[in-house]
């Protein structure tokens, strides 16, 4: 038997003492009274009458510890050409005067907080300030527009709002303030402060007594101490794609949050105390919650936060440089980063100029990794690329080679075996479950582990509509793929309308919504088709209402505006065309399964159900003239 089949053995014989005793890991002000409570099925509750508080165990531990003087975060911002540097102690110092600033604003425990900020050292120490007076933080990502920001401060009622005069992206200065403005101006439910970093890149205007000036309101800061919260009480809400233009808020608790990740850093990415980990994302993703700020520091290692790409800011080698200068142990990026370096710097050229004797382990997620990536890193750098698969939803990998537990051989395309806490299976649609490589449903049996989330946001029925009314008993990924014959899994993609653009996570049902709103537009389809760089891209495809006799170009433009408007550049919607009409069941449901196949060039069986099977060839003609089919 192997260490990894002995480890995955163990929780599965006692899944509740394995996670107790991961539970050492973590400071409780008060033990569980139950590990899992199963009282009231699907809703699980782990560490049930457990009271912690999540940032005294990232940093208030780590300086009584003996880490006072380990630098706790080093932001590198290629892009502003600065880096800053902080010990635990100073970290810890500078969060605890920021949770006084929210305290001073009269935010308490369970009251939400939106962080909408680009990647600046203040936007982790607003996720901690939160967590350290048991405040509910609902990071937004920089790429989204005033429309999106507006719908998560309608669901999440924030009492407050944290943000900056701007992002900077290497072609132009984001202006986050405006931004900002515009969706408070279009949400119902209004925060009564906030409280703006200005960057000295462009000031923003601070209009009334509702902004306050980040720096300012610091000078006069008073620390507030950390505030003890149940397990079970919500750390933050995560939204993420959906079916609709309506996101989903993935809950995350404190208690079972900070277990499994404090349990994932030694076992799946071999990272242990004082080692320095960097997760090349950005906080507005899953990615970075976990794996920038709260998984690193709840473990005592150095984390990095990046503000810059993989290239040109200013080159293909700056990740090369970020780890040589800081000595990261483990790097965890997108494949599409790697795309982009591999691109500009095919034979590793950047990679040779710089010391990366102290880089064990590249880890890659976020989408698909492509075998061409996966080997192409490995050739490079000489270590182990590990392919591994979770989301937002988990908040931790359910699908690895658990490098700190054993490394298994890597087979290129699969992302390895289910994490231990993790019953993955792949179902056929009658439940039954499929044989090797055999595709199907990746399920996972319920009760989820730790850290998943236990409901969406003010929205219980939803979360059973969503995850867990297909297979009674499972929760479902939404992503299909097969186990191989040595228990391998593969992920092909998902079977629901979301999208991975660039390891960004979108729905196209979202960008539908947007286009169906134009007033030419009759009918509308958005599908995401491969691409070399990005994974894959969107493409819509609108058919106009009858008698609009306008350019088609300029309502072509017209869509791909409205969507960076409303959804956000993030969405890289750039082409779109105008169609006759689309490829439809005889019971109306539109094809963009097989759209997507002949944009892609791949083989598709004309479906029996079509309505007119002529459509596909002028939908066929229609993609040439982008270059597509
Ligand atoms: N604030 C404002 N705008 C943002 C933004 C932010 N935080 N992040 C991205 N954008 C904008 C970009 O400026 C770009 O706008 P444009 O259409 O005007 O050029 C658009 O959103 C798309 O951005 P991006 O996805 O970054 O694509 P790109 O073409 O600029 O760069 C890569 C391509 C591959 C370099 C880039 O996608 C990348 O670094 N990918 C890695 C992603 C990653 O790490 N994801 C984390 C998941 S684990
Ligand atoms: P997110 O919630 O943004 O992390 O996106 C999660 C989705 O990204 C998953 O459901 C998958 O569709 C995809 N994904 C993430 N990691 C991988 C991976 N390693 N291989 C294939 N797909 C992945």
């Amino acid at each position: 038997m192997t260490t990894y089949d002995a480890v995955y053995q163990k929780w599965q014989q006692d899944p509740k003492a394995f996670w107790a005793n991961a539970a050492e890991l973590i400071d409780w002000d008060k033990k569980w009274d139950e590990v899992l409570d199963e009282s009231n099925p699907p809703f699980y509750r782990w560490f049930k009458g457990g009271v912690l508080n999540t940032c005294y165990n990232a940093l208030d531990r780590h300086v009584e510890n003996g880490r006072s003087e380990q630098l706790a975060l080093i932001y590198d911002s290629p892009i502003t050409n600065s880096i800053q540097k902080f010990t635990y102690a100073e970290l810890r110092d500078e969060v605890a005067k920021l949770a006084g600033v929210l305290a001073s604003f009269g935010v308490e425990k369970g009251d939400r907080v939106i962080i909408y900020m680009p990647m600046v050292a203040e936007a982790a120490m607003a996720m901690l300030a939160c967590a350290r007076i048991g405040a509910v933080h609902s990071v937004v990502f920089g790429g989204f527009a005033s429309k999106e920001l507006a719908v998560r401060i309608d669901d999440a009622k924030p009492k407050v709002i944290m943000s900056a005069s701007c992002g900077i992206e290497p072609t132009r200065l984001v202006p986050y303030k405006p931004l900002l403005d515009e969706a408070i101006n279009l949400s119902t439910h209004k925060p009564s402060k906030t409280l703006i970093l200005q960057r000295p890149q462009m000031a923003a205007e601070l209009q009334s007594d509702r902004d306050v000036d980040w720096a300012e309101a610091m000078k006069t800061a008073v620390s507030h101490p950390c505030v003890p919260v149940e397990a079970t009480d919500p750390l933050y809400i995560l939204y993420t794609s959906g079916t609709t233009g309506m996101p989903k808020g993935i809950v995350r608790d404190n208690g079972g949050h900070a277990v499994a990740l404090r349990w994932s850093m030694p076992n799946v990415f071999n990272t242990n105390p004082g080692d320095v980990y960097w997760a090349g994302s950005d906080v507005g993703w899953v990615v970075g919650h976990s794996y920038i700020v709260y998984a690193p520091l709840l473990t005592g290692c150095t984390t990095i936060l990046f503000e810059g790409k993989p290239v040109g800011t200013p080159d293909a080698g700056v990740y090369w440089r970020v780890i040589s200068d800081h000595s990261v142990k483990t790097f965890f990026t997108a494949p599409t980063a790697i795309r982009a370096i591999k691109r500009e710097d095919p034979n590793g050229l950047e990679i040779k100029k710089y010391d990366l004797s102290t880089f064990e382990a590249l880890f890659v997620a976020g989408e698909r990794c492509d075998p061409d990536t996966l080997l192409w890193s490995e050739k490079q750098l000489q270590i182990p690329v590990i392919d591994h698969w979770w989301q937002t939803e988990s908040g931790w990998p359910i699908v690895a080679n658990c490098l700190g537990i054993e490394q298994l051989p890597v087979k290129p395309g699969s992302a390895c075996k289910p994490v231990p806490g993790y019953d993955v299976q792949v179902l056929r649609p009658d439940g039954t479950q499929a044989g090797p490589n055999e595709i199907g449903d990746i399920m996972v049996k319920l009760p989820l582990p730790p850290s998943c989330l236990p409901t969406l946001w003010n929205n219980d029925k939803r979360f059973i509509d969503a995850y867990l009314s297909f297979h009674e008993g499972y929760y479902s990924t939404a992503d299909a793929g097969f186990f191989d014959q040595d228990g391998y899994l593969s992920i092909m993609g998902r079977t629901d309308d979301i999208i991975n653009v660039a390891g960004h996570r979108l729905s196209t049902g979202g960008m539908e919504e947007v286009l169906a709103a134009h007033s030419d537009v009759a009918e509308c389809a958005v599908v995401g088709v491969a691409d070399s760089l990005k994974g894959e891209v969107p493409v819509g495809f609108m058919v106009l209402k009858s008698g609009v006799d306008r350019d088609h170009q300029e309502i072509v433009s017209e869509c791909i505006q409205m969507v960076r408007e409303q959804i956000g550049p993030v969405a890289a919607f750039k082409q779109a065309l105008v169609v006759q009409r689309l490829p439809k069941t005889r019971s109306g449901k539109i094809l963009r399964g097989t759209i997507k196949k002949i944009a892609e060039k791949q083989e598709y069986r004309m479906p029996a159900t079509i309505d007119d099977p002529a459509i596909l060839t002028e939908i066929h003609d229609d993609l040439k003239t982008i270059g597509y089919g």
